[in-house]
């Protein structure tokens, strides 16, 4: 049987769930069920415990692409398999928040919001796709498809991942000296790397001095990869030339935090690639029916590598 856990939605989810798979038994947490009979849980925040309740589950889906959260906790057993989702409808979202910091920067946006608040009409050089260097980190489901994309419409693409990858269009590094060659050569930088042990602050105070001067930096990822202190201070110093933020280490990003108002800084409340209910269903139905015939499932994390 399967648990839909998804807070305040998840009588909604159970329903969707239902009417694409009436064959797969289903409940919403809190429904009355007996925990024995739970062998899968599809949840999004579950609160901390929930999965110690029931003694025979045998994998948990995680209704998002992110899965540091899950990865951390203590009550998911080692044999409960850890499934996220692949995609999902959300590689497309990311392209277009890609796109958006892209554009902030090869546009001049933030030079000419700077200017609109001084009432100054004056027009800056412009800057073709062809000289505008995008750096992208995270070359999996999202981040390849975000470079991919990129490099397609004319932009000059580097990628960076763990594991060397191959994209067409794309100047694809991994390791440590990858990441130091792309970061001196990068006019925007666009993090969609998974959050775990490896890239947990990786974006810090040093790593962000290696950008060339007025560069903008987009996090689409996870706000613990980010030294948010050190980025107002290269912008405070006219280093960087900017930022698009979706994700911040505390969310709701506080209401005293000094990225709000901040003339450089775009927020946005971790919006940039949302789940879609749709495709999540389908993908997590997709996967249950793999499991009944044996089958390995697609988005199976490593939880030694933490995604
Ligand atoms: C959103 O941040 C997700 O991980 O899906």
């Amino acid at each position: 049987m399967l648990l839909v856990y998804a807070g305040d939605e998840s009588v909604t989810w159970r329903a969707l769930f239902a009417s694409q798979a009436p064959d797969i038994a289903c409940v919403a947490w809190p429904d009355a069920v007996d925990p024995a009979a739970v062998t899968w849980i599809a949840c999004w925040n579950p609160p901390e415990g929930l999965f110690a309740g029931f003694p025979n589950l045998r994998a948990v889906f995680a209704l998002g692409a992110g899965v540091d959260r899950l990865v951390a906790r203590t009550d998911l057993a080692a044999h409960v398999e850890l499934v996220r989702l692949v995609d999902a409808g959300m590689a497309a979202q990311m392209i277009e928040y890609a796109q958006l910091g892209v554009l902030l920067w090869q546009r001049r946006c933030l030079d000419y919001r700077a200017q609109q608040l001084q009432a100054v009409w004056r027009k800056l050089p412009p800057i073709a796709r062809g000289e505008t260097r995008v750096g992208v980190l995270g070359l999996g489901a999202m981040g390849g498809a975000v470079a991919a994309a990129l490099a397609q419409a004319g932009y000059r693409v580097w990628g960076w991942s763990r594991r060397a990858r191959q994209i067409d269009g794309v100047r694809c590094l991994h390791e440590a000296s990858g990441l130091t060659e792309l970061l001196g050569e990068t006019d925007v930088l666009v993090n969609i790397l998974p959050s775990t042990m490896a890239t947990r602050g990786l974006l810090d105070r040093s790593h962000l001095a290696q950008l060339p001067a007025g560069a903008l930096v987009v996090n689409a990822a996870r706000g613990d990869q980010l030294d948010a202190a050190a980025l107002l201070d290269l912008l405070d110093s006219g280093h960087l030339g900017g930022a698009l933020l979706d994700v911040f280490a505390t969310e709701p990003l506080p209401t005293d935090s000094p990225l709000w108002l901040h003339p450089r800084i775009v927020i946005t409340p971790h919006v940039a690639a949302s789940t879609l209910s749709g495709p999540a269903v389908a993908q997590v139905v997709d996967n249950l029916r793999r499991a009944h015939s044996g089958g390995p499932m697609s988005g199976v994390v490593d939880r030694s590598t933490g995604y």
